[in-house]
């Protein structure tokens, strides 16, 4: 793993942003793995302004609300279209997200990963965090080998994304279909972003405390190929902190980027 700590959040935004786009630029038909929450809205939004095309690659969402139609402001179907593929040129036969709305959820989330087995797996798999140290929808206690499937929401995840349903939680759904942590390490690279103070506690967990399913996020250590790119302020509490910027600044492959971190 390496963690690349910038200066501020728009620093760290835009990071992730030019590596996804040098990674669309290398390989047009990249099968990308997308991730949802306000965070990623800025990704997104510096994607579209970075006008790299999209007409190629197919793309697999995380996860999404069961009992959401994909029309549903709040469906993650929605912020895609709102966010990212209204304003691109990607064909949107070439865009998943899990069924939500499948009558059987456990045979529609086996087809999904059906599907991104036939799209030749993931290439790049961009995530963020919760505050309780998911990924995806991965909530404390999921098992490190699961697939996709619906799981149930913990409260304080609905607390946290109640912000978008008018911040009321009983408006959160209860439960979501979500691509599993398995699923996630079979990608080929893996991209998280987390800024901000409230997610320090979780981050210095996930990258630096022990592998457990309590905190799905720390099941990225073992993932050969992942880059953490955080701000400042969610960096806070890693107590590796030197070594981390050690590294970044000893690896070439970085010079590309060093304006942005
Ligand atoms: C939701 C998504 C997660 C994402 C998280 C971060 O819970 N299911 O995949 O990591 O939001 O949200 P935010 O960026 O709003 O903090």
């Amino acid at each position: 793993m390496e963690v690349l700590v910038c200066k501020t959040r728009e620093k760290a935004v835009a990071l992730t942003a030019r590596i996804i786009e040098k990674r669309l630029r290398a390989k047009p038909a990249s099968v990308l793995g997308m991730a949802t929450g306000r965070t990623m809205e800025e990704v997104y939004t510096n994607l579209v302004q970075s006008g790299v095309s999209f007409a190629q690659t197919t793309t697999f969402n995380l996860d999404e609300y069961v009992g959401l139609l994909a029309e549903d402001p709040n469906s993650y179907a929605s912020y895609m279209r709102h966010h990212l593929f209204d304003h691109v040129d990607i064909d949107l036969t070439k865009t998943h997200l899990p069924d939500g709305m499948a009558e059987d959820l456990r045979a529609a989330a086996q087809a999904y990963e059906a599907e991104i087995t036939k799209a030749g797996g993931i290439d790049l798999q961009l995530l963020g965090i919760g505050e309780t140290g998911h990924i995806g929808f991965n909530e404390p206690f999921s098992a490190l080998r699961s697939r996709t499937r619906d799981k149930v929401l913990t409260p304080a995840t609905r607390q946290q994304n109640a912000e978008c349903f008018g911040g009321d939680i009983n408006k959160v759904p209860v439960r979501a279909v979500t691509m599993g942590v398995e699923t996630i390490l079979e990608a080929r690279e893996l991209l998280l972003l987390a800024c901000g103070s409230a997610k320090a506690n979780m981050i210095a967990k996930a990258i630096e405390g022990p592998l457990c399913a309590a905190i799905t996020a720390s099941a990225l250590q073992i993932h050969q190929n992942c880059v953490v790119v955080l701000d400042e302020q969610a960096a806070a509490e890693l107590m590796q902190r030197e070594y981390f910027d050690l590294v970044i600044a000893n690896e070439n492959k970085w010079d590309e980027y060093r304006d942005l971190i």
